[in-house]
């Protein structure tokens, strides 16, 4: 597996595997995917705490190291901080619990999943509420990141990252942390391509690490909304997949790995989680069809995140700091 280097020396691979199941595949499926995916050749993992799995790729986790499949140094593990575990010591919780519930004495990147404590009960519809949530506030993020920052000192973390971020975010807190983020997972794909965040983080030394990378079609349902654009179904992908002879996801993800974000996908069915593993090492695409979907944005975000909005807040914009 090909890496690329982050900033503090680790190695990332450049393509990983997601984790989230959303409501239609089981812990089950996910980890046997997750088992299958390391025996043909994935090394990074995508969890979190709120995928609800965890504990079942914890088993997989045991017994590919156990049999030999790889090795611990190999894996690179990400983890993530949900919002309901923000307070005081809380991150220190989740992230023991994680650890015990994959099994791993130490994870490569642990992220904070959402810049806020907002949260919603699981399988919530898209118009619910929580009374108690509350706008980004710096100093409250900040009290999260120190707790971070201890989980490395402790040696149970080996970088950090955010995630769900805007410039405007970063411009306050990034200036306040003694242990920069490694990486920033946000949403990026062809649909949505975040040119302005992608290009400061960079600029920062910051690798982006693009979730939803194929377009999440099967997103929970909340997360759907009519005016969402497909990034599978975009007339420039399908044409540039047919000049390939695959299928749009395919030109997805070489476009995310030749772009230079890491995409994580998700799929439970082998055939596709290897052909999406293969597929960023052959028939790379051309300069002039990466130009062609750098030109064809539609700067549609489908992780609208309004299930996080708190009172008084009109539009799930407001999450996003007007920054699309
Ligand atoms: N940090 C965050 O807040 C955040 C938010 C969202 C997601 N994530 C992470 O990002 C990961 C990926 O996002 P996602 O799962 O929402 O969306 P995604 O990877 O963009 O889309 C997954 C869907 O694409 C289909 N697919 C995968 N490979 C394919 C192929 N080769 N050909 C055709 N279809 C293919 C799958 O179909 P099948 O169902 O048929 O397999 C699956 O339904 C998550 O699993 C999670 O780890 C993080």
């Amino acid at each position: 597996m090909t890496t690329r280097k982050l900033f503090n020396n680790m190695e990332i691979p450049l393509i990983g595997m997601g984790t989230f199941g959303s409501d239609h595949v089981t812990p089950d499926e996910v980890a046997a995917a997750v088992y299958g995916a390391i025996g043909a050749g994935y090394r990074l993992i995508d969890c979190a705490a709120i995928y609800g799995n965890e504990d079942k790729i914890g088993e997989v986790f045991e017994k590919a190291l156990t049999e030999g499949i790889v090795t611990r140094d190999e894996l690179f593990v990400t983890s993530k901080v949900w919002n309901d575990m923000h307070g005081r010591g809380d991150v220190l919780l989740s992230c023991a619990k994680s650890l015990r519930d994959l099994r791993l004495d130490y994870i490569d990147m642990y992220f904070v999943h959402w810049p806020f404590p907002n949260y919603h009960a699981p399988g919530c519809d898209g118009d619910a509420r929580n009374p108690d949530s509350r706008p980004f506030d710096k100093d409250e993020f900040m009290a999260v990141w120190r707790q971070m920052e201890r989980l490395m000192y402790m040696g149970l973390v080996r970088s950090l990252g955010m995630s769900n971020m805007t410039i405007a975010k970063l411009e306050e807190v990034l200036p306040l942390c003694r242990i920069r983020p490694a990486a920033i997972e946000m949403e990026l794909h062809p649909a949505f391509q975040q040119p302005e965040l992608f290009d400061y983080c960079v600029h920062k030394s910051i690798q982006p690490i693009g979730f939803c990378p194929i377009g999440s079609p099967n997103r929970p349902e909340r997360d759907k909304d009519e005016s969402d654009v497909s990034a599978i179904e975009m007339p420039e992908i399908v044409t540039i997949a047919e000049a390939h002879g695959v299928h749009p996801a395919i030109v997805c993800l070489k476009w995310a790995v030749q772009r230079g974000q890491i995409p994580i996908p998700f799929s439970v069915k082998e055939e596709k989680y290897i052909n999406n593993l293969i597929c960023i090492n052959e028939d790379p695409l051309t300069d002039e069809e990466m130009e062609q979907i750098a030109a064809a944005d539609k700067k549609c975000r489908l992780i609208k995140g309004q299930v996080f909005l708190w009172e008084g807040a009109e539009s799930w914009r407001d999450l996003w700091d007007g920054e699309v």
